[in-house]
């Protein structure tokens, strides 16, 4: 949290602001972040903590920690060098890292700096035509995971940062081309493509049948971000996805004062084990991690931490926020006597969440 108002000095006030920025109130935001003082932890002795593995393995890959960078768009807003300091970040950490379709660096110099693939965050579009480009591209890319968020429906009442940009004195025009702040025109991920017919980025038609388009477009693992009910979460494994993520964006579209950890328990309970749940949002230490983990996630993303490290220090300050999760959650397993990630279990915690 110490690298928070750093980032904020780093920024201008409008890029400061498309970070912060939740909706109406950003009390879902908050309520992300406050869910995880619902949930205690209960320390287990006379367990061997003196060799501790963080380690998890998620579709065949084993990473270090179950930490990953969540898609974060237009990085270059946050650092001059952007997308490529996060993605050298994760490569001296070996850490996942999830690329936004709209991130201001495209896949190829993404995973070239990472040193190895990234997963690919979907944006569809409503042009087929698009989003086939789109999936083609980061599958040659060597992109081993789509993840298709749906929780991003057009236009979003983003108050803070629309009073944030109107204290911000500069030239929108000297930087965004024809003051182009739509970022499927300008994203380097939907470059080449015939961008006339499309009008959302996210279709507020799509449906289950899109869903199931989509696996069979998908030769890859298909993941779905923005999850946050049981129900809907079922449906995902009925139609066959291979991951789901339970995000809200960071409380950045609507606001449901319902945090990603209150949903959490039905969504493990609905998917029975069948397919790996990820969970984001307001994960701001270890002892957030190990709690999601005890709940039943498999990994955890974080959003706004790797932008605010990145906008104070470029690549170093990402790699410190890596290495801060890391060693906190070392710490709180070791305490706790879990010397694993699979020994990390419900009778680690006592949830006072209302699920
Ligand atoms: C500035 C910013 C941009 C984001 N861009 C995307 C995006 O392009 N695609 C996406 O699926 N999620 C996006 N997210 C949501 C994150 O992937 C993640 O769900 C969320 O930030 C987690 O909450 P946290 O910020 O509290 O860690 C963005 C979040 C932020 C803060």
């Amino acid at each position: 949290m110490d690298l928070e108002p750093l980032a904020r000095a780093a920024l201008p006030p409008a890029h400061w602001g498309y970070l912060a920025t939740g909706v109406d109130d950003d009390r879902t935001v908050s309520a992300n972040h406050d869910a995880f003082s619902r949930v205690e932890i209960r320390s287990s002795r006379f367990v061997d903590v003196s060799h501790s593995d963080t380690s998890v393995k998620l579709f065949g890959v084993t990473w270090p920690s179950p930490v990953y960078l969540s898609a974060v768009s237009s990085q270059r807003a946050f650092h001059p060098d952007g997308e490529l300091a996060t993605a050298r970040a994760a490569g001296t950490r070996s850490a996942l890292l999830m690329l936004s379709n709209a991130a201001s660096t495209a896949v190829e110099p993404v995973a070239e700096a990472r040193g190895g693939p990234v997963w690919m965050q979907l944006y569809p579009t409503d042009d087929w035509a698009v989003t086939s480009g789109v999936v083609r591209r980061a599958e040659r890319a060597g992109c081993p995971v789509i993840v298709l968020t749906v929780d991003n429906m057009p236009g979003r009442n983003n108050e803070t940062l629309q009073r944030a940009s109107r204290l911000d004195g500069r030239t929108c025009t000297d930087c965004h081309i024809g003051n182009s702040h739509d970022f499927v025109h300008k994203a380097p991920m939907y470059s080449g493509l015939d961008l006339s017919r499309v009008k959302e980025h996210t279709p507020s038609s799509i449906t289950w049948e899109f869903l199931d388009r989509l696996r069979q477009l998908v030769s890859v693992k298909l993941v779905v971000k923005g999850i946050v009910t049981g129900e809907d979460a079922e449906r995902c494994v009925a139609h066959r996805v291979d991951g789901i993520v339970v995000s809200n964006h960071g409380g950045r579209n609507e606001e449901t004062l319902r945090s990603t950890l209150e949903c959490l328990p039905e969504i493990i309970a609905a998917v029975r084990g069948r397919v790996p749940v990820l969970i984001d949002g307001g994960v701001r230490r270890g002892t957030d991690v190990f709690k999601a983990l005890a709940l039943g996630a498999a990994a955890v993303g974080v959003g706004r931490p790797q932008a605010w490290g990145l906008a104070a220090f470029g690549q170093s300050g990402v790699e410190a926020v890596l290495d801060i999760y890391s060693r906190e959650l070392r710490v709180i397993m070791r305490q706790a006597g879990t010397p694993t990630i699979a020994a990390i279990n419900r009778d680690h915690i006592v949830s006072r969440l209302s699920t």
